[in-house]
């Protein structure tokens, strides 16, 4: 069945809510997408047991900065076929070299309306801020931290009674929907 689906790495330092929502939307027929490999740069990332309960290879590695690294995770990578790597909560920046090596096939998702509100602590400026909308937004990574060409973005309207809790809750639900139609509007242009 998966035969024909282009094969995405996804890369977690965490929960790997995201990464859970991909695997289980890549099994579906309309997803043209399989996660063929885990990357996670924390060796106790609680996201890596859904790699493991669903026989994904996964891998750890703690420094993205060597080159010797970085040509490492490329052999894997072209090794695996990957043709996209998907960042999915995973907070460490990626440097030049392994942004070139790559080009235009890395794409991350962030819980805001971006450009707004790029970084950390997103829920709590939005709400600081007395914003009416919040979402999330999925963009091609590029040198500087949460910015880059915007892919696709969902947003929804904050109530009066929101809190970071309900609102990290709700957006996190649209990141699970979003990030899957990203990845497809990305793929159908290989
Ligand atoms: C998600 O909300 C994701 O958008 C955010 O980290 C969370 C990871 O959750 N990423 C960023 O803030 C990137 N700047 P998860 O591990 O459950 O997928």
């Amino acid at each position: 069945m998966s035969k024909n689906k282009v094969n995405i790495a996804v890369f977690i330092s965490g929960r790997g809510s995201n990464l859970k929502a991909l695997i289980i939307n890549s099994k579906k027929k309309k997803f043209n997408f399989k996660v063929a490999l885990v990357i996670s740069n924390n060796k106790d990332a609680k996201g890596l047991r859904h790699a493991k309960n669903n026989k994904i290879p996964s891998l750890i590695f703690e420094n993205f900065d060597s080159k010797l690294i970085v040509n490492k995770i490329f052999k894997i990578l072209k090794k695996k076929r990957v043709m996209l790597i998907c960042l999915a909560g995973f907070m460490k920046i990626l440097n030049p070299y392994f942004l070139n090596r790559f080009k235009k096939k890395i794409i991350n998702i962030h819980p805001s309306l971006l450009p707004k509100f790029k970084g950390l602590n997103t829920h709590q400026r939005v709400l600081k801020a007395k914003e009416k909308y919040t979402g999330c937004s999925v963009h091609f990574v590029s040198k500087k931290v949460d910015d880059g060409k915007i892919i696709l973005k969902k947003k929804l309207k904050i109530k009066k009674k929101d809190t970071i809790k309900t609102l990290e809750r709700k957006v996190l639900k649209l990141e699970h929907e979003a990030y899957s139609k990203a990845i497809e509007k990305v793929i159908s242009n290989f």
